[in-house]
């Protein structure tokens, strides 16, 4: 659909704004508070959010704004649920081939590190990414994001990680800024060269790690292809010393750190968050409580991925505490060939509420503002205000609560990416 002049979406069912965080992520009880409005009105112009509030007051807006002639494009949102587009704060969404075989492997017993350890899993998918060409990674990426788009996703973070070395790093980092600049999905990029150890540096991993602090880091700086650098803190892949190592080396080089941490046993990955002050620490399956405490203190952002913890059929991370300790949660798809193929971050947030506990509305806070902070995009989407970025989405649901109750089908009516509606 072209758009010349406003669009008015009218008579929303229910609009979620989730305004009044841009600032600070959400925390605690605050989690839980989203700003409903019922009957709701909101109006776009360019690519931007001009007003929100009841829907009388919305056609109030359009009618003392728009002169003579000007067009206005209405979209009738009766009986739907209009929400801030979704964020998606942790992917490896860039990246060749598939891993499907490998579930056959974990359903006989294998468990997802005998499978990396074995050089498959993440090993696996990085031989399949060095093979491809960058346009071959943008062609399979691209399809992963019109799926993202059509759930609702307007906005992704996307980790590099499938190459471990310099050039096929760069090449995944590269893809991922041509299909910032062609898609409608939004990518903001993450230097993950510390994601597993190559098989040439098997038996060294201290030789990789100085490659990665020494020639990757200041490489991807240099070409501007990142914002944040992670590393996979876990028994058996990055130390937490290795880890801080790189981290550093990142932070040096203008990458603010996040974390992979403690995802399959508690190796102090929470603790170490907030000892550097990460952004945010994702994962978080074992967690200790001291961790927990402590990236409360520091304020990082807890990124949990329920999606993982139930394709690799283990018990997911504490949310509940997290929450009670003060932890700002973030909820991501981590959207990888391995431990989580799916785009639907719809079926995530149902996850998080049947399997974490988390509330309908923590959950929609925890995929918008929330999530916006995580990848440092707060001042401009997660939520539904004046002045900020037209990424709306449109649910056929009568109110928010519906979302995580008609769960693990599509329920997305329409998007609406920086003003433009692109699923209709
Ligand atoms: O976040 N844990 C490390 N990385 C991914 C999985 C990557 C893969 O298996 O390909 C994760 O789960
Ligand atoms: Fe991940």
């Amino acid at each position: 659909m072209r758009v010349n002049g406003m669009i008015y979406i009218r008579n929303a069912s229910q609009v979620v704004t989730v305004a009044g965080a841009s600032d600070t992520p959400k925390t605690g009880d605050d989690m839980g508070q989203l700003h409903v409005i019922e009957n709701g009105g909101v109006v776009l112009e360019g690519e931007t959010i001009r007003f929100v509030g009841s829907d009388k007051e919305a056609q109030h807006y359009v009618d003392s704004k728009a002169a003579d002639g000007d067009e206005v494009t209405v979209i009738d949102a009766s009986g739907k649920l209009v929400t801030p587009g979704l964020v998606d704060p942790h992917t490896h969404v860039v990246f060749a081939g598939s891993r499907e075989f490998e579930l056959d492997l974990r359903l006989k017993g294998a468990t997802y590190m005998d499978i990396l350890n074995a050089g498959g899993g993440i090993l696996y998918s990085t031989a399949r990414t060095r093979e491809a060409s960058e346009a071959q990674l943008v062609e399979e990426t691209r399809k992963r994001l019109d799926r993202f788009l059509a759930h609702g996703v307007t906005t992704v973070e996307a980790k590099s990680g499938y190459g471990l070395r310099l050039e096929d790093e760069l090449k995944q980092l590269r893809a991922a800024r041509v299909l910032n600049e062609e898609h409608p999905v939004d990518l903001v990029s993450t230097f993950m060269g510390a994601h597993a150890v190559p098989p040439e540096y098997k038996g060294d991993p201290s030789a990789f790690v100085r490659l990665v602090t020494e020639e990757m880091i200041p490489a991807v700086a240099r070409e501007r292809l990142a914002e944040y650098c992670d590393v996979f803190c876990e028994e058996g892949v990055f130390t937490p010393e290795q880890s801080r190592s790189i981290l550093e080396a990142g932070k040096k080089w203008g990458l603010k750190p996040k974390i992979h941490a403690d995802e399959i046993v508690p190796y102090g990955g929470a603790e170490l968050a907030a000892e550097i002050g990460a952004v945010s620490a994702e994962h978080l399956l074992r967690a200790s409580d001291e961790g927990i405490r402590a990236m409360a203190e520091a304020g990082v952002i807890a990124v949990l991925l329920p999606g993982t913890a139930f394709f690799l059929m283990t018990k997911p991370a504490n949310a509940r505490a997290m929450i009670a300790a003060g932890v700002p949660v973030a909820l991501s798809t981590d959207r990888n060939p391995g431990s989580c193929p799916t785009e639907s971050l719809p079926f995530i947030m149902n996850l998080a509420c049947l399997s974490m506990r988390m509330t309908p509305a923590e959950v929609l806070t925890a995929c918008t503002i929330n999530a916006a902070h995580a990848i440092g995009r707060a001042d401009r989407i997660g939520s539904i205000e004046a002045g900020k970025q037209a990424d709306i989405v449109l649910f056929d649901a009568p109110n928010y609560m519906y979302l995580q109750y008609h769960y693990a089908v599509n329920l997305v009516d329409t998007v609406i990416k920086k003003g433009r509606p692109v699923i209709v």
